[in-house]
């Protein structure tokens, strides 16, 4: 007969459980805004990773313009709503959080500083110093009912040798292309996709080689990272280079990464493997101050047969439908405008 503690633990549902990209979604987190602002790093790092036509913004106590915010603050609130009309338990940062006056970015764009993998929650030990703070601040209540919710959840918080500052490289090339050094573990969440018992990661200007081994010293038992040569040298977060969805079909950015470079990881040798077909346009506002053009390839994706698209992108609903998909559309142009769209934009906590 099992014991009150074990039937109470089998009926609990866990709060984080998720290792894929594509199993049935059962629990979120929606970021929000806040009073979003443009991130102050190192004038190399903007360089490195920013729209050459907007580098000149990303400048100390520079809030994104009110109304671009307010709205991108609406889209996530309807991406919320969606999501929770589907069945899926949402999770919401704190609301309100002035970045400027905190000398940070946003708390809309949560991919980027936590992933899940099975039980395990990590905390990334961002690159940019002015984001060291941003998981803590917006997410850290949060994250502490996330444990309580469930005993065998497990939150990895970052460690104190992340917070060194001393990362940055004046001048790369060929031989170092990268501008951080490899002084302290740094890596951002986002530059990661899981596959199962595999995960895709990609080496950039936030993510070396002491990250990359520091994610792996945490994750959990039979889990391993393999990294995938990708071909971008303004290289930051690999959610807009690749994207599963489904088990056995992943679309990819034919300029960044090929089709054998894919293929050369074993979980993907047998997977339908398709080059997004067209070059995606930029609408004309509001301006993508942060990314390229191809966040359609940011999309998330419900249970492998449903996935969530920008409303008004008509040709990319078109491509995935084609591709057996239903799309779920919701308006995110002003989210895209401050650094994303609905990959960065969640962290999917419980999936399966
Ligand atoms: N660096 C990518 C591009 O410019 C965008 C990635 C956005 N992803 C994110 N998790 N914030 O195409």
């Amino acid at each position: 007969m099992p014991s009150a503690r074990t039937a109470l633990a089998s009926t609990t549902a866990p709060s984080i459980q998720a290792d894929d990209e594509w199993s049935p979604l059962k629990a979120v987190i929606v970021g929000r805004a806040g009073r979003a602002s443009f991130p102050a790093a190192h004038p190399a790092m903007i360089k490195a990773t920013m729209p050459t036509e907007h580098i000149h913004r990303f400048l100390p106590n520079t809030p994104f313009p009110r109304d671009i915010v307010d709205r991108a603050e609406a889209e996530l609130d309807s991406l919320a709503a969606i999501l929770k009309a589907e069945g899926v338990r949402v999770y919401r940062p704190l609301a309100g959080i002035d970045w400027v006056a905190e000398g940070g970015y946003t708390g809309a764009m949560p991919r980027d500083g936590l992933i899940s993998i099975r039980n395990t929650l990590i905390e990334a030990p961002f690159a940019w110093s002015c984001r060291s703070k941003e998981i803590k601040i917006a997410y850290g209540q949060m994250l502490r009912q996330l444990a309580i919710e469930d005993e065998n959840a497990r939150i990895v918080y970052r460690s104190a040798e992340t917070f060194a500052d001393n990362l940055i490289n004046e001048s790369w090339d060929e031989k170092n292309p990268w501008v951080i050094n490899n002084s302290r573990p740094a890596f951002d969440a986002a530059d990661f996709m899981r596959f199962g018992s595999t995960i895709l990661g990609q080496y950039s200007h936030v993510t070396n080689q002491a990250g990359v081994d520091y994610l792996r010293s945490h994750l959990p038992a039979g889990y391993r990272v393999e990294m995938l040569d990708v071909n971008d040298p303004h290289a930051m977060h690999i959610d807009a280079t690749i994207l599963p969805l489904r088990k056995g079909l992943l679309v990819y950015h034919p300029y960044k990464v090929t089709e054998e470079a894919l293929r050369a990881h074993e979980v993907l040798a047998d997977w339908n493997l398709v080059p997004f077909p067209f070059i995606p346009q930029a609408p004309d506002r509001p301006p993508l101050y942060m990314t390229s053009a191809w966040l359609p390839l940011n999309a998330l994706v419900l249970d492998g047969e449903r996935v969530i698209v920008e409303a008004s992108d008509k040709r990319t609903i078109e491509f995935y439908e084609e591709l057996g998909m239903k799309c779920i559309k919701c308006p995110f142009k002003h989210v895209n405008s401050i650094g994303g769209s609905f990959h960065c934009a969640t962290v999917d906590l419980v999936r399966g």
